[in-house]
């Protein structure tokens, strides 16, 4: 495995690449990794001769001075993270004036109006600091296929959209959740809780596995409520949103229709952590 902290050095790494057509995947990251993240190299490695994996907290996504700073950072156990996959593993840890330039901004992006749901209503400028990054490593890196987790739903929907805006021959690759023994989905945010609040988190995912399991015979509106009174009996909890949203719209879902396909969507703070989970409904 390699580091590259130099966008012209990994590019010319990755030269050959381009020039003897061999197949690229791209996994952008955090850091802080994790298993989930790991899946999707192994899933890139399956699928590509080499993979990039960048690591780059990104400050335009963060609309919080203070939820930037407290992401957790830990490049070095990344790095020994990776080290232990087999595999032609190239890492990219630039820094933010190296990526950006001068002026670390965000571009302005208009989504469909994918970007003012859910996480969007809740981060302001948020998708366009996503946006703004992908689309600058994706330039730098020219993978031929990129992977991102569902657990980020809204953003795998919204990068599908980013690489049909940019015109950039990537194709996006989802892949499925990856949880703890406790159903908890893995998130980099996870390491900011302790033990017993890892514990309670479950109770987001037990959540959604009831509403999974009412959805054929509950409506919308009942289910809503049936989640709104389960988090009032966690005041561990303060929950920030509930969804059952059309998952080509992501728009909020007032009655079924059975020609569409739904996803259930939570966002809920505990101990200081907003945490992120989603499921398929139908
Ligand atoms: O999902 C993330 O970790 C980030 O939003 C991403 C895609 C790496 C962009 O900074």
């Amino acid at each position: 495995m390699k580091l590259y902290k130099n966008k012209v050095e990994l590019q010319h790494i990755l030269k050959p690449f381009f020039d003897q057509k061999k197949s690229l995947g791209f996994v952008p990251t955090m850091g802080a990794l994790h298993e989930g993240h790991l899946s999707l190299v192994n899933e890139a490695l399956e699928e590509n001769d080499c993979v990039v994996v960048s690591i780059f907290v990104n400050p335009t996504q963060f609309d919080k001075k203070s939820d930037l700073k407290k992401y957790p950072r830990s490049l070095e156990n990344d790095i020994d993270l990776l080290n232990s996959i087999h595999g032609d593993i190239i890492v990219f840890a630039p820094d933010a004036t190296h990526l950006y330039g001068e002026h670390i901004l965000s571009k302005p992006y208009s989504f469909s109006g994918l970007e003012f749901e859910m996480e969007g209503r809740h981060r302001a400028g948020h998708f366009d600091g996503v946006g703004t990054v992908l689309n600058l490593l994706f330039r730098i890196i020219r993978p031929n296929k990129a992977y991102f987790g569902q657990k980020d739903f809204q953003q795998l929907q919204i990068v599908k959209k980013l690489v049909e805006i940019e015109q950039l021959p990537i194709t996006i690759v989802g892949c499925p959740i990856m949880r703890e023994q406790n159903g908890v989905a893995m998130s980099s945010r996870n390491r900011r809780l302790n033990a017993s609040q890892l514990n309670q988190a479950a109770m987001i995912y037990r959540t959604l596995k009831d509403v999974q399991n009412r959805f054929d015979q509950t409506s919308i509106s009942k289910l809503k409520t049936r989640v709104k009174t389960l988090f009032e009996e966690h005041p561990e909890f303060e929950l920030e949103y509930f969804e059952i949203a059309n998952v080509n719209t992501l728009k909020s879902a007032e009655r079924k229709r059975k020609t569409n396909t739904y996803r259930a969507f939570i966002a809920a703070w505990i101990g200081g952590v907003r945490l992120i989970d989603n499921i398929a409904l139908n």
